[in-house]
């Protein structure tokens, strides 16, 4: 595994991650415990969860176990779960939604401290001022050692980066975003955005929820065990998508790798980005997608790969 700084920060993470949403929502505490043991035998150390994923934070806990110090341990908080937290009127970014959200995490988690704390998305109620300042207290007391933001818009990781620095509080260091070569709005925007303030890149659905690893076909049924049938989301199954995989996969053939090298090593490459966290429901898959992500483009196989994908 190869490590790489997270922004401008000083926390190193795993060029590939572990996404852990499926933890508690499509595979058991058993197979969660295969999956996390799996991530730390081929050294990924970056782990990213959410207080909204079922029962995830509390799985990642018992899976771990007493290696919770040899991981980067990344949750979010600020998604509506329903009066978890107590009343939050919208405003799951104020002071007082993040005090009762952290000390949720910490509990379910089973740690004194986050590593990377994120807030899910942005809290239109609250100003990002009140947001940051929260969050810098909680970097302040131990708590919680770095922190980001998730789908926030370019012009929004902008504005918290010029609050803080400002300010004087603690900077966002990534933006979890959704990105993957076959979803590629982040590169207009964001990317750059991220690449000018020094904020790392976490994609989300790096691997288009499975469209990217080879086992989808065009005109075939989809794998009855996989998240596409699961989850209900044949929409991914279109020409459309099928003709950027395709055209993926010869690209791949032609540079003797896999379609997965070209979806994880290939992001892994694009600029800003730090580490990919795909997800994964078997040891198998974590073991090939940390294979994969170890691909590394040369300049002209970036070139030729935007080429390919400018169409
Ligand atoms: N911030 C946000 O709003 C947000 C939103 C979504 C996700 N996330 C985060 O991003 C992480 C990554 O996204 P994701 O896991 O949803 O999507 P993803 O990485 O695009 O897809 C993961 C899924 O693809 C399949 N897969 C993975 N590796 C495979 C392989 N080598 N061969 C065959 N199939 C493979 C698995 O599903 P099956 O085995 O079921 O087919 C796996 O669950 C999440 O875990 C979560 O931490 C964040």
């Amino acid at each position: 595994m190869t490590h790489r700084r997270l922004g401008d920060s000083g926390l190193a993470v795993s060029t590939v991650g572990l996404g852990c949403n499926n933890f508690g929502m499509r595979i058991d505490l058993d197979a969660t415990r295969a999956v996390v043991d799996a991530a730390l035998d081929v050294g990924i150390t970056l782990f990213d969860t959410s207080d909204s994923y079922g029962d995830s934070e509390e799985f990642l806990r018992e899976a771990l176990g007493d290696r919770r110090d040899q991981v980067v341990l990344a949750t979010k908080f600020g998604t509506d779960l329903k009066g978890a937290n107590g009343p939050d009127w919208g405003a799951r970014g104020s002071r007082r939604y993040i005090r009762a959200a952290v000390e949720r995490s910490l509990r379910r988690l089973g740690t004194d401290w986050i590593d990377l704390y994120q807030i899910h998305y942005p809290d239109p109620e609250t100003p990002v001022e009140e947001t940051l300042s929260a969050l810098t207290e909680l970097v302040r007391e131990g708590k919680v050692r770095y922190i980001g933001c998730s789908n926030f818009a370019a012009w929004q990781v902008v504005d918290a980066d010029w609050t803080a620095r400002r300010g004087g509080l603690e900077r966002f260091v990534s933006a979890q975003n959704q990105y993957s070569l076959l979803e590629r709005d982040a590169e207009a925007e964001l990317l750059p955005a991220c690449e000018a303030t020094g904020v790392g890149v976490l994609p989300y659905f790096p691997l288009a929820s499975g469209m990217l690893t080879g086992k989808y076909r065009r005109g075939d049924a989809p794998p009855e065990d996989g998240r596409i049938a699961k989850w209900g989301m044949s929409h991914l199954l279109s020409d459309e998508n099928f003709d950027v995989v395709e055209g993926l996969e010869a690209y791949a053939r032609e540079r003797g790798v896999s379609l997965l090298h070209v979806a994880m090593g290939g992001l892994a490459g694009r600029p800003a980005v730090a580490s990919v966290i795909a997800g994964a429901t078997t040891p198998a898959q974590v073991r090939a997608n940390a294979e994969a992500g170890l691909w590394e483009p040369t300049g002209a196989d970036l070139d030729a790969l935007d080429a390919l994908l400018a169409g």
